[in-house]
């Protein structure tokens, strides 16, 4: 069965703490964190002292998702007893491997993510080293954007290199999911679906969620 991890991106910050305890008790499987910087990204969200308010409460896992620039130099401050995966951009990373062990160190589960205009053949020499794999379906930065397709192949080509070599790691994806392209993502060989405005920007936050993970 896949996952779902809703954004926070998406939720009504006024209301955070009960949106997130929300979505969990209705079976979401994380909470995706979408960290920006305004400098990776066009755009700045939020930074770890938001995430850790919620970590008093009853909430799924956090995913975080480093949309920063050095990530290095934060990814302590999101290591939490919530937090299980922290991710970061090949693109944002001038030693990815480095980068990689870094979060690893901190008994994190470690996840690599790539924009829609960068190839699978970028992660070639770190594939054997991550436990997630996320596939940007937008141009990162904002909420409630339109599915860009390619990567679907971009999923079947990585289920493809983990079955033939055996590598253990789990694949992401992100931006513009709904429930009317999920079962499509899921068949090309996703395991964990992020949706935000999917999410959030329903009427009802707990019914969508169970709408989701009836399709996954
Ligand atoms: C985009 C973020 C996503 C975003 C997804 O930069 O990484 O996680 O919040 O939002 P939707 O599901 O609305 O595209
Ligand atoms: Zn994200």
């Amino acid at each position: 069965m896949g996952k779902l991890a809703p954004s926070i991106l998406s939720a009504d910050f006024a209301r955070l703490g009960e949106q997130v305890e929300a979505i969990s008790r209705a079976g979401a499987d994380y909470i995706h964190v979408d960290v920006m910087d305004g400098h990776f990204v066009p755009n700045i969200s939020f930074g770890s002292t938001v995430m850790k308010s919620l970590n008093k409460l009853e909430t799924a896992p956090y995913d975080v998702h480093l949309m920063i620039e050095n990530p290095d130099d934060y990814i302590g401050d999101f290591v939490t007893e919530k937090t299980e995966f922290i991710v970061v951009h090949q693109e944002a990373c001038r030693h990815l491997h480095r980068t990689i062990q870094n979060i690893k160190s901190y008994n994190v589960k470690a996840g690599v993510s790539l924009n829609p205009g960068t190839p699978i053949s970028a992660l070639d020499c770190i594939l054997s080293d991550v436990d997630l794999v996320l596939i940007m379906s937008v141009n990162p930065g904002f909420g409630g954007q339109k599915f860009i397709p390619n990567a679907i192949e971009k999923i079947r080509e990585l289920d493809r290199i983990r079955k033939e070599k055996g590598y253990g790691f789990v694949i992401e994806i992100d931006g513009g999911i709904i429930l009317d392209n999920a079962a499509d993502v899921k068949r090309a060989g996703c395991d964990i679906f992020v949706a935000g405005s999917a999410v959030f920007g329903a009427e009802d936050i707990e019914q969508r969620v169970k709408e989701f993970k009836q399709i996954l």
